[in-house]
């Protein structure tokens, strides 16, 4: 039950950000683009902490091995990587040098939804759905 718990919070998780990442990269003439993008970029990043959290859970209560697998090790990747990506948009907001950590953004920004899509394929693919 919690791992399908775990995968549709996955689901949810990855169109949010997937989402806040296209407004950013083709939405971005229009005015709310900021907005949207660090409202859909947050519950998204929230979304994930979620399914994070139940497949934790998961495993201590099935008595298996933390990371054990590909699937869990990339998905813990994309779970830091997110992170990371949320906490430098926020700060690049006020930051006095705001270009380098926003520069450093767009690229954990480019790379955290790569780690999710692989995450979410491999996750697929132990439940034989690839
Ligand atoms: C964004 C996509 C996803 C991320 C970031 C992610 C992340 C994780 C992480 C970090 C773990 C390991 C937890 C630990 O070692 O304590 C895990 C376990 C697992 N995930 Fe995912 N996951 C994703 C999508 C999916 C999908 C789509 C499925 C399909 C059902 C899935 C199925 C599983 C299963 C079966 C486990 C092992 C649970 C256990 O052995 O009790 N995951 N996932
Ligand atoms: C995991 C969550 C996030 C991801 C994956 C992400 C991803 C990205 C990407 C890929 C870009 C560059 C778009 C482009 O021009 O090609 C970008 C730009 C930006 N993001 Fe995010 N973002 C996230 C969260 C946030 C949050 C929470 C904020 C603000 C609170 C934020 C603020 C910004 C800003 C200000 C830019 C423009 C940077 C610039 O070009 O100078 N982002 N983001």
């Amino acid at each position: 039950m919690l791992i399908i718990i775990h995968l549709l919070l996955m689901f949810a998780a990855s169109l949010c950000l997937l989402a806040g990442v296209g407004l950013a990269r083709f939405g971005r003439k229009r005015k709310f683009w900021l907005r949207g993008h660090k409202n859909l970029n947050s519950a998204g990043g929230i979304l994930l902490t979620a399914g994070g959290v139940m497949a934790f859970v998961n495993i201590i209560l099935t008595g298996s091995d933390h990371l054990a697998e590909l699937h869990h090790r990339i998905g813990f990747i994309a779970l830091m990587l997110t992170f990371l990506t949320v906490f430098l948009g926020f700060y690049s907001l006020k930051a006095s040098n705001k270009s380098v950590f926003r520069a450093v953004h767009r690229w954990s920004g480019r790379l955290s939804p790569i780690a999710i899509l692989a995450a979410l394929t491999l996750g697929l693919s132990m439940i034989g759905i690839f």
